[in-house]
């Protein structure tokens, strides 16, 4: 007969006090379908929950980032990032939202680069260039999914093996995507990688938020803080230059606490290449962390709902992109609106165009060893 625990031995009862910490109280997972692709694969959600009212969902479809409810500090919950309620949305969507991307995150001028003497060319999707590892990277498949849990959270790894050529890129690459939620309001995201011949790879996530609530205006009075002292100029397609130039004295300087609005229609010629009527920013910032996840890299606040997401990672540039493409033409998540200026990314990565810029450090990947990367997206209101 089972023993009530009191009565258990010293051995018993620590095994069970080891089970109930296996998680922290208030953390909670669940998956269930999310409809299917357009040729028939079906499509999962995994729903993250704290007991502080965060709940993260990401779709095995693209390693998508679908819906992040964050109260503010009324305690009403908006979800934050931009997205679709369906697969078909993002299946046409040219936009990103939410997803993981891979190969090789944000630009490859000519859509080219060497490797041990030998060239590689991928598909050019972005005018002369190619952006985000292609017309069907890493945010177009289906990724496998295996929920996972620990001492103090409760997440989802996805995987993908994308084939030796696939888009262009060397190597049978796996790729290991984990996205857990903790009590402490931290989302994290974990990635890994191998391969079995040279390559390069630059993996992200594409979240595009609004601290105010997705769909609910634009980004411009939200507040900004970048720890970052130098940023990548681009030429007008977006390509790095292959300066690491100071942010001081321009619009890219966001050291202090900035609104995102502020400086966005100056007269300079980088907010012209990023968006050529009014201007925007979309640009790598190399952050002052230089990949240590412990310090500071971005804290963003919006002053009316007091929302906060403060942002780590392990990774020496983030993307701060402000949505400049978006024209308020895609109908989002319950029929939403995404207005121009609508939401904001923070893209950890290399630097763009890395394997075109001998300055930069290195995105190559060989094989025997892991690439990792970390990313720990911290929220708040006050
Ligand atoms: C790029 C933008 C691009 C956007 C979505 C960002 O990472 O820097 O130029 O428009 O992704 O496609």
């Amino acid at each position: 007969m089972r023993q009530p625990p009191h009565v258990l031995s010293g051995l018993g009862l620590s095994l069970i006090i080891t089970t109930l910490s296996a998680q922290a109280a208030g953390l909670s997972a669940e998956h269930k379908a999310f409809g299917k692709t357009n040729d028939g694969t079906p499509v999962e959600q995994y729903i993250l929950r704290n007991s502080h009212g965060l709940q993260a969902t990401v779709i095995t479809y693209g390693g998508i980032l679908q819906s992040l409810m964050v109260p503010g500090k009324d305690g009403k919950s908006e979800d934050i990032v931009l997205g679709f309620d369906d697969v078909q949305g993002y299946q046409s969507g040219t936009a990103y939202f939410g997803a993981t991307i891979g190969r090789y995150g944000n630009r490859l001028a000519n859509g080219a680069f060497e490797l041990d003497g030998r060239h590689y060319q991928v598909p050019k999707n972005d005018g002369p260039n190619s952006l985000h590892g292609g017309p069907l990277g890493f945010d177009k498949r289906v990724w496998k999914a295996q929920p996972t849990k620990s001492k103090d959270s409760v997440g989802v790894t996805l995987t993908y093996l994308s084939v030796d050529g696939e888009m262009g890129f060397p190597g049978n690459l796996k790729t290991e995507v984990t996205y857990s939620l903790t009590e402490n309001n931290e989302l994290r995201i974990d990635y890994k990688a191998s391969t079995d011949k040279p390559t390069v790879l630059n993996l992200t996530n594409h979240s595009y938020f609004n601290l105010a609530g997705a769909g609910n205006g634009d980004v411009l009075k939200q507040v900004a803080t970048l720890y970052a002292s130098q940023y990548t100029p681009v030429n007008a397609t977006l390509i790095p230059t292959g300066e690491l130039a100071p942010v001081a004295n321009t619009p890219m300087d966001f050291t202090q606490p900035t609104a995102i609005g502020k400086n966005i229609k100056a007269d300079h010629p980088q907010l012209k290449f990023a968006e050529s009527k009014q201007g925007g920013f979309d640009f790598n910032w190399v952050l002052d962390a230089k990949g240590d996840v412990n310090k500071l890299a971005a804290d963003v606040s919006d002053p009316q709902s007091g929302r906060r997401l403060q942002l780590y990672t392990s990774e020496p540039g983030v993307q701060f992109y402000t949505g400049n493409f978006l024209d308020g033409t895609v109908k989002g998540k319950a029929g939403k609106i995404y207005p121009h200026w609508g939401a904001f990314t923070l893209e950890t990565q290399h630097y763009p165009d890395s394997p075109n810029q001998p300055n930069f450090p290195s995105t190559r990947l060989d094989p025997g060893k892991t690439y990792t990367q970390s990313v720990v997206l911290k929220f708040s209101a006050r």
